[in-house]
């Protein structure tokens, strides 16, 4: 195996050249496909006070009357299955998605007609729904989790006490009513990389390995102000953006650190831990903690062709940050596609100033999609090797 060295800014990457091409073949097609993220936010609403997140500021009695109701998304759910055929997942996010009292009832339509369903939880309020989860057809259910050893870590990133207790409580109950019940729950645990809990991330391995969760992912922690409620916030100024100084301190504070801790998941992937992160991401966030603006050289955000996300009232976007192209109550998914506004925002995020192209939903097939300078300057690089040229 050939094994690329690129030594930019105090860096090294070690990226197997198969890896390199795998990578080239994947990313770079032209042609528009259908969506591969369909992501339903069922709603804003959230009882958790997460530093990093501020949809839980939205008011419950400002937006019930507005979102979606059953029915709506189950419409939604039709209009996409006649669309994508069957197959394809859908995820229910939010806010909480299991404030919803519906949430059962839409993932039993939507696996009625063969759509296969996804959530993501802070499992805070879930402790009564063990068993009705494990009966569901929700086939994978990613828990938000952002400590193991240190309970206070979480706790705080979360701005809830008891908040750790009450998810260990509902993985462990899961995870025994799923052997029990001869199950197949997918259990996965969702985690950002934060400045404080950069210690408790190899552990946070270790805990799924040890204890047969299927797998984890992690994140980079964005601006807060990407993660926000659609109530009352349309999203940020993308083509104007610029990052916090504050962001851009916490980020460098941690890079030492978050790179030496980036590279031991490397090798605990290729040692078979479940860690869902691509080596391409994890490639990708190494850059960034090199260099941030590297990522915007670097890296085409690729939303506009994968995401298809509907807020909790019907707006559609393929970037949460920019407007809605189209609203689902008023257009079918397929015309929503091609639309013009969903022409124009395309051509809107190539020019995009944001770092929320890091964000795992905005991987292609969780391919970080680098740009055409990126391989050309590898393959340059390997064709020197190659030809035995330095
Ligand atoms: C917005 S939440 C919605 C689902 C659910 N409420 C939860 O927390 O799992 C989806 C994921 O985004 C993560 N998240 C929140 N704020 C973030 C940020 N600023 N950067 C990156 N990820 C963030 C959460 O930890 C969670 O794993
Ligand atoms: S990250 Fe999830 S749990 Fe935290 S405030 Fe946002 S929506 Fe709620
Ligand atoms: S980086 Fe991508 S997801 Fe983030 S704002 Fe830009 S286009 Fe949207």
């Amino acid at each position: 195996m050939i094994t690329l060295i690129l030594n930019s800014k105090n860096l090294t990457l070690k990226i197997p050249v198969d890896t390199i091409l795998l990578w080239k073949e994947k990313t770079m097609t032209n042609k528009l496909e259908k969506p591969q993220q369909i992501t339903f936010d069922l709603t804003d609403r959230c009882q958790m006070q997460c530093v990093t997140c501020s949809k839980w500021k939205t008011v419950p009695s400002d937006v019930i009357s507005k979102e979606l109701t059953t029915e709506e998304w189950k419409k939604a759910i039709s209009d996409l299955r006649n669309w994508l055929g069957e197959g394809f997942w859908v995820c229910f996010s939010g806010g909480e998605p299991f404030l919803r009292q519906d949430i059962f009832e839409l993932a039993e339509y939507a696996n009625s007609l063969g759509v296969k369903v996804a959530s993501m939880t802070n499992a805070f309020g879930i402790q009564n729904l063990y068993e009705k989860i494990i009966d569901s057809p929700i086939e994978s259910l990613n828990i938000s989790l952002n400590a193991i050893n240190n309970p206070l870590i979480h706790d705080a990133s979360r701005g809830r006490d008891g908040s750790y207790e009450k998810i260990i409580d509902t993985i462990m109950e899961l995870i025994k009513l799923r052997n029990e019940k001869q199950k197949s729950l997918g259990i996965n645990i969702a985690t950002i990389m934060l400045p404080e809990n950069l210690e408790e991330i190899i552990p946070l391995v270790e805990f799924v390995t040890k204890n047969k969760i299927n797998g984890i992912m992690f994140q980079l922690f964005d601006d807060k102000e990407s993660f926000h409620g659609y109530y009352y916030q349309k999203g940020c100024m993308t083509s104007t953006y610029k990052m916090p100084k504050d962001l851009r301190i916490q980020y460098k504070n941690m890079s030492k650190r978050a790179i030496e801790i980036i590279d031991r998941l490397i090798e605990m992937k290729r040692a078979g831990h479940s860690i869902y992160n691509s080596y391409e991401q994890l490639y990708a966030m190494k850059i960034f903690f090199n260099n941030p603006d590297d990522i915007l050289k670097d890296i085409v955000c690729d939303v506009g062709s994968t995401n298809f996300a509907i807020d909790p009232y019907g707006d559609v976007r393929l970037c949460f940050n920019m407007t809605p192209v189209g609203n689902i109550k008023d257009e079918k998914p397929e015309n929503i596609w091609i639309n013009s506004n969903s022409e124009k925002c395309r051509l809107m995020t190539k020019s995009c100033k944001m770092y929320c192209r890091m964000l795992n939903c905005n991987f292609k097939h969780n391919f970080a999609n680098f740009n055409k300078g990126f391989f050309t300057k590898c393959i340059n690089k390997v064709k020197k090797i190659l030809t035995g040229k330095k």
